[in-house]
């Protein structure tokens, strides 16, 4: 990465802090979660008693830690943030958990990616509040319980199929899955964003870049600030038809696809007959981890119904071949109708 692409990276992330809500009133869309989340919090206070855990799930950029945030702000509680890759041994874990104060949250993001080692050492430690770990090896070996202080663990996934059930059975606070947002939704965190970095946006504009966000606020935020350096370079007002030009530089099309998503359509369609093929060929097809596609391409193309998970493979379906402009094979016309 160059100077400058580091600039505006360590630029954006702390932008992204800046416009991450720090009360329910501003974070937009997900009712239900919030409704929950209010009770539970709530009742938690009153209690004088860290809440139960919670698991998070959906697909990527929906506001799973933006979210986990504001649990802890609205508890008044520390947050302590890691990863499921970053702890990579049981004693990795066993520092984190013992450094918690008594009402910490513990946020484990990206949760699926523990090993199952460190997952069962997670369990008693959500379950009994205690650490159970194993010093020594053979005959003398033994096992020592350490009291934690109470603390809510929250973690987050966008594989959920991917804990074991014992884990996912241990978030007794509940698991909420996050859902895609609706353009007025996307529309309103875009005029709140704008609103906090001082961009001047019509109601027009903040539309189309809505329309193109891939239903995330992640994206939405994103674009927001491509179109401000576009019309800033270019010194032209933040309207439609800028929002249009910077969005299509950065090869996005009308209903937010990106290059790589019309890509992996279109390999599916042009050299696997549309489908269904296999989610490791069409990796191996188009370079890229299986992974990637399943967490960050499938999720969208799937909700815009351009895609199909199906037993046999992934298929193409006739609205993917009539947006990229590709003729459907005759038997298959008449699924447009
Ligand atoms: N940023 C990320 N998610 C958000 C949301 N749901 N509302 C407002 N801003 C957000």
């Amino acid at each position: 990465m160059s100077k400058q692409e580091e600039k505006q990276v360590n630029n954006d992330k702390f932008l992204d802090a800046t416009l991450r809500p720090q009360k329910w009133h501003d974070y937009i869309g997900q009712e239900r979660i919030k409704n929950n989340l209010k009770i539970l919090i709530t009742a938690a206070k009153e209690r004088n008693h860290p809440p139960e855990h919670l698991l998070f799930y959906g697909p990527a950029g929906l506001g799973k830690t933006t979210i986990a945030n504001l649990v802890a702000k609205e508890l008044g509680a520390q947050i302590k943030i890691t990863s499921g890759p970053a702890v990579e041994r049981v004693g990795d874990l066993a520092s984190i958990l013992t450094n918690l104060s008594p009402g910490d949250v513990l946020f484990i993001d990206e949760v699926h990616r523990l090993n199952k080692l460190i997952e069962e050492v997670l369990y008693s430690a959500m379950e009994n509040g205690s650490l159970d770990i194993i010093i020594g090896k053979g005959p003398s070996a033994r096992t020592i319980q350490l009291e934690l202080p109470p603390f809510t663990l929250i973690a987050a996934t966008t594989r959920i199929a991917l804990l074991s059930s014992p884990l996912r059975s241990r978030f007794s606070g509940g698991t909420f899955r996050l859902n895609f947002y609706s353009v007025g939704e996307i529309k309103k965190i875009i005029q709140r964003s704008a609103k906090i970095l001082d961009i001047e946006i019509g109601d027009e504009a903040a539309t189309e870049i809505a329309i193109r966000s891939r239903s995330t606020p992640r994206a939405a935020n994103h674009f927001l600030k491509r179109c401000r350096d576009f019309a800033q370079v270019n010194k032209k007002p933040l309207d439609t038809e800028c929002v249009k030009e910077a969005l299509s530089l950065l090869e996005i099309d009308e209903v937010g696809l990106s290059q790589a998503d019309r890509e992996l359509l279109k390999t599916i369609i042009t050299k696997f007959g549309g489908g269904p093929v296999g989610l490791n060929t069409i990796a191996s097809a188009i370079s890229e981890e299986e992974a990637t596609i399943e967490d960050v391409y499938e999720p969208y193309l799937i909700q815009l119904g351009f895609l199909e998970r199906t037993p046999r493979g992934r298929v193409a379906t006739p609205h993917a071949y009539l947006h990229l402009e590709i003729n459907l094979p005759e038997d298959e016309q008449h699924k447009l109708l």
